[in-house]
């Protein structure tokens, strides 16, 4: 297949990218490398990828109507991932203007890009931030959605909502994910895992914000690939409901999934599994609650299961260690990374 990943010199679109060249299928990256964190690490992921032959790098921003759409026509692709965009919560309150770019119209440029050069299946990252203030634990897809706590989380649900409106109006098959707290090697060093452990290495205090209480349903980013790969055979079809809780629209070949492992932990948890990996005891540095934190993120996992037959699992353990592994060899090769 052709596959056109969005943001493939991110995290997870790196990841994805790779997991489908070595597949065998020939994807085309593309990415703004926007300057949110270390471009470095950005480049070093794509080098990466353009070891593979049928990798082919594309350089543009979404907000560049006119090259996207040039590049998405060009593409030719079966599959569109779109993942590029402003994340990250925290950053979202100083600089909320990146949100609108990138989110909002440069979602909807790539939405106006697919619907003239039409794949047969359109994927989307939405996030489990859109649950915001439900307050009822584990999010299920037909849970409201509509008391977002962050602009983060309300510009990842316009994604939502616009892809719904094209999928119905063009009749675009469209899956959007929700994914919960991703994390691994090549990981994005504005997240807690990565901040703890370059601060562990450096033997600094751990700023833990409200006690340490808030729940996050840390999901490992092999396992996210996997879901993504098994969903991209699982196209919505109109009327085709394969569960009871199923969110796919009554009127458009459209369905919004969780992507999650289902099993939150602290922070606290967090730092003990970064203790063990790294042979090191950390000293906490207890600090109130962060505007616009959710208290606890849990992904109620059927739906992924009834289309996929899969459930994330990879133990947050095994995970932190992994990475840790990574950061490790990164940073003797190349050097620190430079803080988001
Ligand atoms: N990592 C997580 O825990 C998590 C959780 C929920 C949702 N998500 C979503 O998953 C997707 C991927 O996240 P990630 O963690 O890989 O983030 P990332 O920041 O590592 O990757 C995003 C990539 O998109 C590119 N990009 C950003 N704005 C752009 C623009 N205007 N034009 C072109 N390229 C642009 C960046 O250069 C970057 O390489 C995002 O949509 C994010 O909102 C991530």
């Amino acid at each position: 297949m052709r596959i056109l990943v969005t943001g493939s010199a991110g995290f997870i679109g790196f990841h994805l990218a790779r997991r489908l060249l070595g597949d065998g299928h020939a994807v085309v990256g593309l990415d703004g490398f926007t300057p949110y964190y270390d471009l470095d690490l950005k480049h070093r992921r794509h080098d990466q990828l353009k070891r593979f032959e049928a990798f082919e790098e594309a350089v543009v921003l979404l907000e560049d109507a006119e090259r996207l759409s040039r590049v998405v026509a060009e593409a030719r692709a079966e599959v569109i991932v779109h993942l590029a965009a402003q994340a990250g919560v925290r950053y979202s309150l100083d600089n909320p203007r990146a949100y609108l770019d990138a989110n909002l119209t440069g979602a909807f440029n790539l939405l106006e890009a697919a619907r003239a050069a039409p794949p047969r299946h359109l994927m989307l990252a939405s996030t489990s931030s859109v649950y915001g203030a439900n307050p009822s634990t584990p999010f299920a897809e037909i849970d409201r959605t509509d008391h977002p706590l962050t602009l983060y989380a309300a510009t990842k649900k316009a994604g939502e909502e616009m892809s719904h409106a094209y999928s119905h109006l063009w009749g675009l098959p469209t899956t959007a994910f929700r994914f919960f707290t991703v994390y691994g090697p090549w990981g994005r060093p504005d997240m807690a895992l990565f901040r703890f452990a370059e601060r562990l290495r450096r033997g600094e205090p751990l700023p833990v914000y409200d006690a340490g209480r808030p729940r996050r349903d840390f999901t490992y980013v092999d396992d996210l690939v996997e879901a993504i790969v098994r969903l991209m055979a699982a196209p919505p079809v109109r009327g085709q409901r394969v569960s009871p809780r199923d969110s796919l629209s009554p009127q458009a070949p459209w369905r919004v999934v969780n992507i999650g492992r289902g099993e939150p932990a602290t922070v606290l948890d967090l730092v003990a599994a970064l203790e063990t990996a790294l042979g090191v005891r950390a000293r906490l540095d207890f600090k109130p609650a962060q505007l616009g934190d959710m208290a606890e993120t849990h992904a109620r996992s059927d739906l992924l299961v009834a289309l996929t037959g899969y459930r994330p699992q990879t133990p947050l353990e095994e995970g932190v260690a992994a990475f840790c592994r990574w950061l490790e060899a990164y940073e003797t090769e190349f050097g620190p990374v430079a803080a988001g």
